[in-house]
């Protein structure tokens, strides 16, 4: 078959095998995944990815080195037609090449129409997202992977429907590609993202304002690190929303998010832990209140030059899906569903090597391995080798499911705004120094976000008679102190 002379040409004829190795590779891998059902993260990388552009490189060169052959030709006075293409479907040369140039055409339109399909489709895929670069997004993904959202797709959150934040998320993520191959983008991936979508617009596809919830119960186990490991369970009405509503809006925690609610604040930095100034405005009234925080308030000038951020769901649910539990969280889930058998002491001594910061995964766990195994071995000779395997096995679990090191990613700089015990959350705001000029303050009554209904130690709990909340028993004897400071005062430190 014959096509026009300066095709004949290295550099066209290099074109022609790369983009057609490229094009049977990308067929054969395709078939692949379809029939095997084998859609692998990185198959879909070289087939929708990087097959393409070698394809698409392949195709080029040939019109580059068909443009050289002629400017060679020129420069060394052979004969060329220097006229403008003259089509002579005479000739068979110029038949086969329209045919070719048809055909392929129609051809490769076809593949690009399903190829960027299945580019969209896997650019858009948790494996994508989660795990082609999985050093890097291991802590986000394992735990999503353990979160309620695992179904969910990341996209779903952090790209939301409509083709601008696609084509904003795919560029950010050009530059992303970047970082990981020039290898210098943070550890620990910055939080909160300053650019993620409104909730409005993610979250509130799923889950939306107008149609929440009933209260929500709770129930907490915790064990004290002392020998016995000292169980204490609390359960909790949390008053997600409430039945009474004034002034059209409904009471309850939702109530911030309330459409005629606009609640707004200053943060002193970009982590949004110091909440210093907060305004609420009912939309319907116009009543507004502005509180600052009695303790260190922002002067005129910072507040005049701020732009107040509108509170949304981010604002509490900051760790939807991915929520790095602290040791003593971890601890005690593993111990309450029998993931660590109840050792002697066991809270005590995991606390005891999980507060130390490791380089690795592997120095941790093999730390794990050998202080629990020498804790028993030298205290409790009795106990079974099985059960202290078990025990390690638990900690080690819990370990790799929540702290990161070689990412820096833990529950030390992943803050969860919900609740306030271990991080500051709702207590940024209601923590009772933050007063309006009238002043009144944001709440901080025990009893105005939750009700206890039960709590102690089993066999010994106190229980509420319904109606009436039980007033707060701290576990262990701290006299009032939880009354005046904050409960992350001492909790953020408790085995430091
Ligand atoms: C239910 C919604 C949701 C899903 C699903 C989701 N994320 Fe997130 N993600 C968030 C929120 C909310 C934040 C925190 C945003 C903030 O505080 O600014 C976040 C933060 C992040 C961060 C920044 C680090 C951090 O923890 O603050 C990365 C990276 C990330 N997500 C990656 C992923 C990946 C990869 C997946 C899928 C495997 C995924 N996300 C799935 C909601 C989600
Ligand atoms: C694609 C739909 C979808 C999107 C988007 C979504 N969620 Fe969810 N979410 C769900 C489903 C489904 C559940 C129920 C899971 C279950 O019952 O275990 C859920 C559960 C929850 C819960 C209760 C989880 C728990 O462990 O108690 C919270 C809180 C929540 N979502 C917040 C958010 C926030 C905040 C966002 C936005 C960052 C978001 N969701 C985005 C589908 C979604
Ligand atoms: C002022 C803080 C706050 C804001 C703002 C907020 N929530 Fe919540 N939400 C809570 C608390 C507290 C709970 C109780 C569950 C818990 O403690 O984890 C809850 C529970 C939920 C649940 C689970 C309900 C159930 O019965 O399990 C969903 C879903 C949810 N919120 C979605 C949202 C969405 C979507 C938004 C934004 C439109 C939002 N929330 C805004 C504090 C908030
Ligand atoms: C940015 C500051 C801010 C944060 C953070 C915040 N709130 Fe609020 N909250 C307010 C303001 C302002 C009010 C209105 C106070 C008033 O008008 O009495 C309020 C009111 C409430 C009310 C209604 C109180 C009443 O008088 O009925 C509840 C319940 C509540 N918040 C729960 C929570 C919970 C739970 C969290 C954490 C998950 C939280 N809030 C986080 C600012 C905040
Ligand atoms: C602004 C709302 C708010 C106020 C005020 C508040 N809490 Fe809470 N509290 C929460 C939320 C939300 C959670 C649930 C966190 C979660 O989902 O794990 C919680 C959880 C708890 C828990 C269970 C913690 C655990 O891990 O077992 C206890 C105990 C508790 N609160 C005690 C108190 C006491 C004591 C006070 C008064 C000093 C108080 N709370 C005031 C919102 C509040
Ligand atoms: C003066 C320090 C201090 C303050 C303030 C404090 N706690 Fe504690 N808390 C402790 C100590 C110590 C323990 C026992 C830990 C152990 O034995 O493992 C504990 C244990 C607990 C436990 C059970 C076990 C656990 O590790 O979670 C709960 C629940 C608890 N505190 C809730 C609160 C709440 C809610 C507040 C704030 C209203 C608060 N605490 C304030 C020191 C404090």
């Amino acid at each position: 078959m014959k096509l026009p002379h300066s095709y004949y040409n290295p550099l066209s004829l290099a074109g022609t095998v790369i983009s057609g190795f490229a094009l049977v590779l990308i067929v054969l891998s395709f078939l692949f995944s379809v029939i095997f059902d084998a859609g692998s993260s990185y198959l879909g990388l070289f087939t929708y990815i990087l097959l393409p552009v070698i394809l698409i490189m392949g195709l080029l060169l040939i019109p580059i080195g068909m443009y050289r052959a002629v400017k060679r030709a020129k420069r060394l006075n052979e004969p060329v037609s220097t006229r403008w293409l003259v089509i002579d479907f005479n000739d068979p040369r110029y038949r086969n090449a329209a045919a070719i140039f048809v055909i392929g055409t129609v051809v490769f339109m076809l593949i690009t129409a399903v190829g960027s399909y299945e580019a969209y489709h896997y650019t858009e895929s948790v494996e994508f997202c989660g795990q082609v670069c999985h050093n890097v997004m291991k802590p986000e993904y394992i735990t999503y992977m353990n979160s309620s959202h695992a179904r969910v797709a990341c996209v779903e959150c952090h790209v939301g429907q409509g083709a601008n934040w696609y084509v904003k998320s795919k560029l950010s993520g050009l530059y992303q590609v970047y970082a990981v191959v020039a290898d210098n983008y943070p550890r620990p991936i910055l939080t909160p993202i300053s650019d993620l979508r409104p909730a409005k617009e993610t979250c509130e596809e799923c889950h939306w304002p107008e149609k929440f919830y009933t209260p929500r119960m709770q129930f907490e186990r915790h064990f004290l690190s002392d020998s016995a490991n000292t169980q204490w369970d609390i359960q909790l009405l949390i008053k997600t929303n409430s039945q009474h509503s004034a002034n059209n809006l409904v009471e309850g925690i939702h109530w911030h998010i309330n459409p005629n609610v606009r609640i707004e604040y200053i943060a002193e930095d970009e982590s949004r832990e110091v909440l210093p100034w907060v305004r609420s405005v009912n939309l319907a009234t116009g009543d507004t209140m502005v509180y600052e925080d009695s303790w260190a308030p922002l002067d005129s000038a910072t507040i005049a030059a701020a732009k107040p951020r509108v509170m949304d769901c981010m604002d509490c649910h900051n760790r939807p899906s991915h929520n790095y539990l602290l040791p003593q969280q971890f601890v005690d889930v593993a111990m309450a569903s029998g993931n660590i058998p109840f050792l002697p002491e066991i809270k005590r001594v995991a606390m005891g090597i999980l507060k130390d910061p490791y380089p690795t995964e592997d120095a941790a766990l093999s730390v794990i391995k050998t202080e629990i195994s020498k804790f028993y071995q030298g205290n409790y000779p009795g106990i079974p080798a099985a059960s202290v395997d078990k025990a390690i096995a638990g900690v080690s679990d819990g370990f790799r499911r929540n702290v990161f090191p070689e990412m820096k990613a833990s529950w030390d700089v992943y803050s969860d705004h919900i609740g306030h015990v271990e991080y500051n959350g709702c207590f940024r705001c209601h923590n009772d120094t933050h007063m309006s000029s009238t002043n009144d303050k944001i709440t901080r009554d025990c009893n105005a976000c939750h009700t206890i209904l039960k709590q102690g130690r089993p066999g010994e709990e106190e229980f509420s008679g319904g109606s009436e909340p039980l007033p707060f028993k701290h576990p262990v004897d701290i006299d009032e102190v939880w009354k005046e400071s904050l409960c992350t005062d001492c909790h953020r430190y408790l085995y430091l």
